[in-house]
C-alpha cells in the first residue's frame, strides 16, 4: 500500500496512479502551505494545553513546524509531488522527520476544519491586498481629478451628448464606485475572519479542544458556531468572487473608456507609452492593449464567481470532495482582480488628459439644452413647455448647423417671447456647469466636496488594513515564537 495517503489502512489496494493524479489537489492548493503551518502549531499548542498530547511532543511538533515553515519562506521546502494535498505532504514530510509526534499532530481534527482554516488565513491576506490594490487605483483618480476639478468636457448618456459636466466629477463618479468595492471587501472581512478549527470532520469531536484558543492563536475573532456548517461552506469564498466580479465590471468600464478616449476621434487622453503597445504590421499604431485587456479580463472574475456558484449549487451536508474545486476558481479571482487593479493604477497615474480636445468637443450636441430650457421655467414657463420650445429651437438649429449659442437673441424670441438678453449667459457651458451646485452634482464647489469624501476613505480603508496587517504580525509572531 502506497505511503502517499493518510488513510491506507483501510485498503487493501493503493490507489492508481491516475486516481492519484486525478484527486491531489497539490499543484493548486500549495499556496495554503504556510498558513497550513501556521493552523498545526496552533492546534499542537491547544492539544499541549489541554493534556491531549505531551509537552515533548508538542515542542518536537513546534520546532518541525517551524523548519517546515523557513523552508516555505526560503521556497526550498520538499513536499512529495504525490501528496494529496498540501495539507497530507505537509503532515508526511513532519512525520517523517520527527516520527511518532508528527503522527499525534491530527488529533481532534480532519483535514475538513483543517482546509475551511487554512482557506479563511489565505483569504484574509487576499483581502487586504486587494483593498490595498483599490485604494492605489483611487489615489490615482483622485489625483486627476483634484487637477481637473473645473476642466470641462460632454457628460454622456447612451453615448450621445448630455450635459457638460467637469472631468473631476467623471473621474470622481469612478471613485465612489471603487470606494463601495473596498467597502464591500471590508464588510466581508468579518464574516471571513472566523476560525473552523475544531469543527473536525463534520460533528466536533470527543477530545476536551479548546477552540476559542486556536481562534485567538490565529487572530480570528471567534470559532464558527455550529461544525456542520463550518466545513460545508464556502460562502467567504463565493463573496470575494462576488465583489471581484463587480469591482472588475466597473474596471472595465473605465477601461472601455480609456480605450475610446484615446483613439483620435476624442483625443480626451493619451495612455502613456509604458502602458501601450505596437502593431507588427502597422509601423504607426500605440494600441490600448492594456486597457482592452482589463476589460476582457473581466471574463475571468465572472467565471469564476459562476464556478463558485456552480459548485456550491445543491452539494448536501457536510463536507464534499467537490468543495476541493473552490480554490482553483477563487485564487484565479483573486490574481486576476489584483494584477488589473495594479495595472489600472500604473497607467491612470501616468495617464494625461486633454483640456483642449475636450473643450472642442463641447461644441456639437446642444448640452446647454436643458439650461436654456430650466431659463424658460424660471421666466415662468412650466417645464414641460419649455421642453416643447427648447426642441423646435434645436430641430432649426439642427436644420441650419449652429449651436444654440450662436442663434441670435432676436431669433430666439420668436421660439418664445420670454427669452431676452441674458439667455447668452445662461446657456454659456460655464455656466451650465457652475450652476450645478445641488450636493453631489458637477460643480467645481461639489467635486471639490467629493475629492474630500474620497479621500477620507481611501486613508480609512488604508488604515484599516494596516491595523489588521500590525495585529496579524504580532498573532504570526507570538504563535511561531518558541513553545
Ligand atoms: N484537499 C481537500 C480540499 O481541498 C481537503 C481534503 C479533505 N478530503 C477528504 N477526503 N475529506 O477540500
Amino acid at each position: 500500500m502506497s505511503e502517499k495517503v493518510l488513510w491506507s489502512g483501510r485498503f487493501d489496494k493503493a490507489p492508481t496512479d491516475e486516481t492519484i493524479e486525478f484527486t491531489s489537489s497539490l499543484s493548486v492548493d500549495i499556496r495554503l502551505a504556510w498558513y497550513d503551518v501556521m493552523g498545526s502549531m496552533a492546534h499542537a499548542r491547544m492539544l499541549v494545553k489541554q493534556g491531549i498530547i505531551s509537552a515533548e511532543d508538542g515542542d518536537r511538533i513546534h520546532n518541525g513546524l517551524g523548519d517546515i515553515l523557513k523552508e516555505i519562506e526560503s521556497g526550498t521546502v520538499e513536499i512529495d509531488g504525490k501528496s494529496e494535498d498540501v495539507h497530507s505532504g505537509i503532515e508526511m514530510l513532519l512525520t517523517k522527520r520527527i516520527g511518532d509526534a508528527g503522527a499525534r499532530l491530527h488529533t481532534a481534527r480532519s483535514r475538513n476544519d483543517q482546509v475551511a482554516t487554512d482557506f479563511r488565513m489565505y483569504m484574509r491576506d487576499a483581502t487586504l491586498e486587494t483593498i490595498e490594490s483599490l485604494t492605489g487605483l483611487q489615489e490615482a483618480l483622485i489625483a486627476h481629478a483634484e487637477r481637473h476639478m473645473d476642466t470641462v468636457l460632454p457628460g454622456f448618456t447612451h453615448v450621445q451628448h448630455a450635459q457638460p459636466v467637469t472631468l473631476g466629477f467623471h473621474l470622481m463618479a469612478y471613485t465612489f464606485k471603487l470606494q463601495r468595492d473596498a467597502d464591500r471587501m471590508i464588510d466581508s472581512y468579518k464574516r471571513l475572519n472566523l476560525c473552523p478549527l475544531g469543527a473536525a470532520a463534520l460533528a466536533g469531536t470527543t477530545y476536551p479542544i479548546d477552540r476559542h484558543m486556536t481562534s485567538s492563536l490565529l487572530g480570528f475573532s471567534r470559532p464558527t458556531d455550529n461544525a456542520m456548517d463550518a466545513v460545508s461552506d464556502r460562502d467567504f469564498a463565493v463573496e470575494y468572487c462576488f465583489d471581484a466580479a463587480l469591482g472588475m465590471c466597473h474596471l472595465s468600464s473605465l477601461a472601455e473608456e480609456l480605450v475610446y478616449w484615446s483613439s483620435p476621434e476624442f483625443g480626451f487622453v493619451e495612455i502613456s507609452e509604458g502602458y501601450s503597445t505596437g502593431s507588427s504590421i502597422m509601423p504607426q499604431k500605440k494600441n490600448p492593449d492594456v486597457a482592452e485587456l482589463v476589460r476582457g479580463r473581466t471574463s475571468r472574475a465572472t467565471g469564476s464567481l459562476m464556478s463558485m456558484l456552480t459548485l456550491m449549487k445543491g452539494l448536501p451536508m457536510s463536507y464534499n470532495r467537490d468543495l476541493q474545486e473552490d480554490k482553483e476558481a477563487v485564487f484565479r479571482s483573486i490574481d486576476n482582480y489584483n494584477a488589473c487593479l495594479r495595472m489600472m493604477a500604473g497607467m491612470m497615474s501616468e495617464a494625461r488628459f486633454d483640456p483642449e480636445r475636450m473643450s472642442e468637443a463641447l461644441k456639437g450636441g446642444f448640452l446647454n439644452a436643458t439650461d436654456l430650457a430650466d431659463y424658460l421655467v424660471k421666466k415662468g414657463l412650466p417645464f414641460r413647455l419649455s421642453h416643447e420650445v427648447v426642441g423646435k429651437m434645436v430641430r432649426h438649429c439642427v436644420k441650419n448647423k449652429i449651436g444654440l449659442e450662436e442663434m441670435q437673441v432676436k431669433e430666439m424670441k420668436e421660439f418664445s417671447s420670454l427669452i431676452g438678453p441674458d439667455v447668452m449667459k445662461a446657456i454659456s457651458i460655464e455656466e451650465c456647469v457652475n450652476r450645478r451646485m445641488s450636493f453631489g452634482g458637477t460643480s467645481p464647489s461639489q467635486v471639490e466636496n467629493q475629492v474630500l469624501i474620497g479621500k477620507d476613505s481611501k486613508d480609512a480603508q488604508l488604515s484599516f488594513c494596516m491595523r489588521e496587517r500590525e495585529r496579524m504580525v504580532k498573532v504570526w509572531n507570538d504563535l511561531a515564537h518558541d513553545m
